[in-house]
């Protein structure tokens, strides 16, 4: 246990009540799972890239838009997984649904535009076309067709759907049609989230880094805090990411960030230095109040100075345990989707695999924030794909959305994609050796491993905790 987290428990006051989500403190054990090393061909081959797409892209749940984006009858959104295009779109009866984006005559991309409103989707080769609601409404000169000679077969040519639904305020859709509910695939995880009434939240800006390494690098790389003094030194120095609580729950897993300290892995860990100041100190003074807290006691000021005003704010304080009023709660729903927030704001990774290169990934990158009531909603932010190769000012990228150094925390992740898929393709390189605070890791890829061998009944997914061990 770390300091930080003694800290935290000495001085805490969970309240009694019936959280939606459990404290993380005190903390339990995780099982070991087992300590063989991670290899490196499960980033690196078309084998293991046609496995995972089969047994995994193809029968998961995936995060897509806001529901709140398709605001008018034809409103559409495209949405790109590996080698799949998909079109979601509210039909004239106000229905969302979802559709492989593929012209059923030659196999064209349907719609070519990301995201707008229209009645008719037109087929550019030839001009057939299809309803807002994915029926077929038009075949181009239908008597040049022999096929056709005793009836168009509309059923037949209506555009294949997918399975949606809706959780957090967020589309989601699965390729499986019989695949079991969103929220039972959320299980009890995903219930922990509704503290923080999703729903509500707005998009304040989206973009998407192409890197260059397996989409399980990204995953790998967010899903610990280990690399943080290596890679992000500035990050220890307003919060704690070293030896710090982490739970496996079923397919899915979470772990606690402490904000506003200063790690125990820093010498002085009292002294208001600027940048602990900026990043920690200067949201405190806003409010009011008063800042006379050592730097790494910041998070037990803050955490007291919201409780005081759970029955004012408009934040669902009253609702959170004392973790969530400050601390980063980092969610990873399997495989690919990740929230983490304070009560305020926060991200949501979501990382997809390249069409063909297994050396490859999109990380798309949500900053999202929960806006004081009667704000008016935001205009969809521009979004863009920046490849990581070319070098993009990654502070620029946000044009002022999101604070520079995590910007630039974001760059330094970027810049380990193309050294890792590299290094793992060593023929001197023997599997990785995975600490306790990269179980997480160990637990993904052991889910990964499970999904192939067909060892996970997507259909129907028990709320397991096969991998939990509580005290
Ligand atoms: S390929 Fe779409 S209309 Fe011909
Ligand atoms: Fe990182």
């Amino acid at each position: 246990m770390g300091q930080v987290e003694r800290e935290f428990i000495q001085r805490e006051h969970h309240r009694q009540g019936d959280f939606k989500a459990p404290p993380f403190l005190p903390r339990t054990k995780t099982k070991g799972l087992d300590l063989e090393r991670l290899d490196g061909e499960r980033y690196l081959t078309q084998e293991f890239m046609q496995a995972e797409w089969d047994t995994i892209w193809t029968k998961t749940w995936q995060l897509v838009t806001r529901a709140d984006d398709f605001e008018e009858p034809g409103s559409f959104f495209v949405h790109e997984l590996g080698k799949e295009s998909f079109l979601f779109v509210k039909g004239d009866d106000g229905e969302i649904r979802g559709f492989y984006n593929v012209c059923q005559h030659r196999g064209n991309r349907l719609c070519q535009a990301e995201s707008g409103i229209l009645d008719t989707f037109t087929c550019p080769f030839h001009g057939w076309q299809w309803s807002n609601d994915g029926a077929l409404k038009k075949v181009a000169a239908p008597e040049l067709f022999r096929q056709f000679d005793s009836g168009i077969p509309s059923e037949e040519l209506g555009l294949q759907q997918v399975k949606v639904d809706f959780w957090g305020g967020w589309l989601w859709f699965n390729m499986d049609v019989d695949a079991c509910p969103l929220k039972e695939y959320l299980s009890d995880i995903g219930a922990h989230l509704e503290t923080y009434q999703f729903e509500n939240w707005q998009v304040v800006d989206y973009q998407t880094f192409e890197w260059a390494g397996n989409w399980k690098h990204a995953v790998d790389a967010f899903n610990e805090s280990y690399h943080f003094a290596a890679l992000h030194p500035d990050m220890i120095e307003f919060g704690e990411g070293h030896d710090i609580p982490i739970e496996l729950w079923g397919i899915h897993s979470r772990m606690l960030n402490f904000n506003r300290t200063v790690s125990e892995v820093v010498e002085d860990r009292e002294t208001m230095t600027p940048l602990r100041a900026h990043m920690m100190g200067a949201r405190m003074q806003q409010q009011g109040v008063a800042h006379t807290a050592l730097a790494k006691d910041v998070h037990l000021r803050e955490i007291e100075h919201r409780r005081s005003i759970e029955d004012e704010t408009y934040l669902p304080f009253k609702d959170m345990n004392d973790e969530q009023l400050v601390h980063q709660y980092h969610y990873t729903f399997f495989p690919n989707t990740t929230f983490t927030q304070t009560p305020e704001g926060g991200a949501i990774f979501r990382y997809r695999p390249h069409a063909t290169d297994p050396g490859k990934c999109y990380y798309d990158f949500f900053i999202v924030s929960y806006p004081p009531p009667g704000t008016v909603k935001q205009e969809r932010p521009v979004h863009k794909v920046h490849n990581h190769e070319n070098n993009p000012d990654y502070i620029k990228v946000f044009d002022g959305t999101f604070e520079p150094v995590f910007a630039n925390v974001l760059a330094q992740d970027g810049s380990n994609m193309a050294t890792m898929q590299a290094g793992v393709a060593s023929d001197s390189f023997k599997g990785m050796i995975l600490s306790e605070q990269e179980v997480r890791l160990r637990h993904f890829h052991k889910t990964i491993d499970d999904f192939i061998d067909g060892q996970v009944d997507t259909h129907h997914l028990l709320p397991s905790n096969h991998y939990l061990e509580r005290d």
